[in-house]
């Protein structure tokens, strides 16, 4: 026998034969085509292989003893382990192929695809209402030659009631509830209405002005179905020369006409607010409103009183204008039957998705 001892890799590995020794090679040669058909997969056949085919595998070894033989005995000890491990090797591909086989079709299994299972899909989510409302009046406005302006949120006292020609003991200070900002000597307050744009925008930009001024505005109500204490509102204003009441009326009405259809019409009614004079209500007629054709209240308007065209520096022995203000939440309620305040502010993606995108 060889000094060369058995491996340790494998107890049924057992000792390395002798390379003359045709039994213990046939031996060997059986323990390890029973190890190659036991594997259960390619996982236990590679150990398999390295066990009876590798470089320390009893074959393996005996082929190495082969160099110590003499010549005669080498010839033969080669025709004994050459096809011994010839087999083993065949015997390996053809294990392998089967289990790769097996492992093919079991992958087929697990990861078959149900077509016909309802996908998982990420909600796309939907734009709000009071968002594509605003952005539609916007549009109607930019295409008339209009253009767009912003003011802040949080806003100078002076701009908001001042400049608009509340005096400071004016009742019309007191119609509004307004949320005040510490401290008072700061004079800031949330603004009340979109008006104060109308100001801003006047000492902004050059003559003439025309302009629109969607935004958020805040007053102290109490969250019921048909008020909020923050909601939205539009506010249009017109400053050029000669620019009349019928100018106003004529803009109201096309634009009363783009929003609810061909036959709506506007009627303004006698009114007061400090910054116009004359002041009106606006209604418009809603042919599509849900009790049938019928007048509904929409907003205020008017002509700029001239205090506030000289609070802005403008002239109004040259210059006069026309203002318009309404509530887009109070607008989308009566335009598209909302009955219930609540829905509009909740967020509720589902009260969003049936507007669609377009409204
Ligand atoms: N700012 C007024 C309001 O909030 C509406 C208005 C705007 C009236 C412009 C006249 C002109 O009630």
């Amino acid at each position: 026998m060889s000094e060369t001892t058995v491996g340790t890799e494998s107890p049924q590995v057992a000792a390395v034969p002798h390379p003359l020794d045709e039994a213990a090679i046939a031996a060997a040669v059986e323990r390890a085509l029973d190890a190659i058909a036991a594997a259960a997969n390619l996982e236990e056949l590679k150990a398999a292989r390295i066990a009876h085919t590798g470089e320390k595998s009893p074959l393996s070894l005996a082929n190495r003893e082969i160099g110590k033989l003499d010549k005669a005995d080498k010839a033969a000890a080669g025709k004994l382990i050459g096809p011994a491990r010839g087999r083993l090797n065949k015997a390996l591909a053809s294990r392998t192929e089967e289990l790769e086989a097996e492992r093919d079709a079991q992958i087929l299994v697990e990861e078959a695809v149900d077509v016909t299972a309802a996908p998982r899909r990420r909600r796309a989510g939907a734009r709000h209402p009071l968002s594509v409302l605003q952005e539609r009046v916007s549009d109607i406005f930019v295409g008339m030659g209009w253009e767009i302006a912003e003011g802040p949120e949080v806003e100078s006292e002076w701009f908001n009631f001042d400049a608009l020609n509340f005096k400071p003991d004016h009742p019309a200070r007191e119609m509004q509830d307004t949320f005040f900002v510490e401290p008072p000597e700061a004079h800031l307050l949330m603004r009340t209405h979109t008006s104060p744009v109308q100001v801003r925008s006047m000492l902004e930009r050059d003559l003439p002005v025309y302009v629109l001024c969607p935004g958020k505005v805040f007053r102290t109500d109490e969250l019921d179905a048909t008020h909020t204490p923050v909601f939205h509102q539009f506010e249009g204003l017109a400053i050029d020369k000669g620019l009349s009441m019928a100018d106003l009326r004529g803009t109201l009405e096309h634009f009363a006409r783009q929003m609810f259809g061909a036959e709506a019409s506007i009627r303004l009614r006698p009114n007061f607010f400090p910054f116009t004079e004359p002041s009106a209500e606006l209604d418009i007629w809603h042919p599509g409103a849900k009790g049938g054709p019928q007048w509904i209240e929409w907003g205020g308007c008017g002509m700029v009183h001239p205090n506030v065209l000289r609070a802005a520096g403008i002239d109004p022995e040259v210059y006069s204008g026309f203002a318009f203000g309404m509530g887009i939440e109070r607008t989308l309620m009566f335009r598209n039957e909302v009955g219930d305040m609540h829905d509009l502010i909740e967020g509720d993606v589902r009260f969003s998705e049936h507007f669609g995108m377009e409204i």
